[in-house]
C-alpha cells in the first residue's frame, strides 16, 4: 500500500483491515506524542487517526498534506475543524456507540453524589463505621426530584430516558427545542436555562465543548442552583469555570458534584477541588466500556479507510466539503 497512517496510540482492536489499504505506524507510548512529533509525522502521511488528547490546529493541519483526520471520540473540540474545511480536509468522529455507555456513567455518578458512595467508601477503609446510626451519610432523594439537563443531543436524551424509570421531573435547556412527539415521548420540558438552573434538583452536563459553552457554568449559575443540587459532568471540563466550581462548593452554593471532566485534563495535582469531600472526580473514562471503546475504534477505522480511498467519510464533522 502506498498509503501512510499514523495512529497516536494503540486501540483496542486489530488492524489487519487498515494495513490492507495503508502502511500504518502507532504510537506505542502510553503517554501521548508531543506537539513537535506530531507535527513531524503530520509531514509525511496521508491518514491521522487521533484522541482527543491531540492538538489538531491550524498549524498542524497547514504542515501537512492530509486527505483524511479520523478522532476517536464523539467531540473534537481538540481539532481546528474550520482549518480542515479550508483544506477540504474531512473529519471523522464517533457518535452514536458511546451514547450509552456515557448516559449509564453519567447515572454512576449522580447516584454515586447524592448518595455519598465514594466517601461512604473512604469511611469504611478509614476504620470509621462504629454502629448504624440514623443520621449517618444522608444524601437526597433521586426518585421524584426534578433532573435538568443542560444540551440535549443524543446523550442528554438517553439521560432522560433512564431518568424516566426515576420517576424524575425532567427540564431540559438547550440551543435548540426538540418536537412535541420526542418530548412528550421522553417526557420533558424546554425552559431557559435560568429556570433551569432555579428548579433542578440535580444538572446534568451534555453540551460539546465549545466557543459558546465555554465556562457556561460561573459563579452567576451556582447563584441561580438550589444549595442542596448536585452538578453533573460528562460533557467537557471547559463547561465550567473551576473557580468557581471550588467556591460553589466551598461556600454552600451547591451541595456535591461528581466530574468526569476536568480544566485542563488531567486536573493538576495541587488544584484545590482535590481537597474536597463533596466533589467526585473520575478521569474522563464516560465511554470507557470494553464495548463502546472497541465500536469507537472500529469507527475511527472505517472513517479513516473511507478518506484514504476519497470517499464519503461515514461518520464526517464537517461534510460541508463534499458540496
Ligand atoms: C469523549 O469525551 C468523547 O468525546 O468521545
Ligand atoms: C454529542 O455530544 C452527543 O450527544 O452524542
Amino acid at each position: 500500500p502506498e498509503a501512510q497512517v499514523f495512529i497516536t496510540r494503540q486501540l483496542p482492536v486489530g488492524l489487519e483491515q487498515l494495513q490492507q489499504v495503508a502502511n500504518v505506524e502507532v504510537w506505542a507510548e502510553r503517554q501521548p506524542p508531543p506537539y513537535d512529533v506530531l507535527l513531524k509525522k503530520v509531514k509525511a502521511i496521508d491518514g491521522l487517526l487521533c484522541l482527543l488528547t491531540d492538538r489538531i490546529d491550524e498549524q498542524l493541519i497547514a504542515a501537512g498534506n492530509l486527505k483524511v483526520i479520523s478522532q476517536v471520540a464523539v467531540g473534537y473540540d481538540n481539532i481546528d475543524v474550520a482549518a480542515a474545511t479550508a483544506k477540504r480536509i474531512p473529519v471523522g468522529h464517533t457518535p452514536g456507540v458511546l451514547t450509552d455507555a456515557t448516559a449509564d456513567f453519567t447515572w454512576a455518578l449522580l447516584m454515586a453524589a447524592a448518595r455519598r458512595v465514594v466517601e461512604a467508601d473512604r469511611f469504611t477503609r478509614t476504620g470509621l463505621w462504629r454502629t448504624w446510626e440514623p443520621d449517618l451519610l444522608l444524601g437526597p432523594n433521586i426518585t421524584g426530584a426534578t433532573l435538568g439537563i443542560v444540551g440535549f443531543g443524543r446523550i442528554g436524551q438517553a439521560v432522560a430516558r433512564r431518568a424516566k424509570g426515576f420517576d424524575m421531573r425532567i427540564l431540559y435547556a438547550s440551543t435548540y427545542q426538540w418536537e412535541p412527539e420526542l418530548e412528550n415521548s421522553l417526557g420533558v420540558k424546554f425552559v431557559p436555562l435560568e429556570q433551569l438552573l432555579q428548579e433542578s434538583d440535580f444538572v446534568t452536563l451534555h453540551t460539546p465543548g465549545s466557543d459558546d459553552t465555554y465556562h457556561l457554568f460561573s459563579d452567576r449559575q451556582f447563584d441561580l442552583m438550589k444549595p442542596e443540587a448536585i452538578l453533573i459532568n460528562t460533557a467537557r471540563g471547559t463547561v465550567v469555570d473551576p473557580d468557581s466550581l471550588y467556591r460553589a462548593l466551598t461556600n454552600g452554593k451547591i451541595a456535591a458534584a461528581a466530574v468526569d471532566v476536568t480544566e485542563p485534563e488531567p486536573i493538576p495535582n495541587d488544584s484545590p477541588l482535590l481537597t474536597l469531600d463533596n466533589l467526585i472526580i473520575t478521569p474522563h473514562i464516560g465511554s470507557a466500556s470494553r464495548q463502546t471503546r472497541s465500536k469507537m475504534a472500529k469507527m475511527a477505522i472505517a472513517n479513516l479507510i473511507a478518506g484514504l480511498r476519497g470517499d464519503r467519510l461515514p461518520d464526517c464533522v464537517n461534510p460541508e466539503i463534499y458540496q
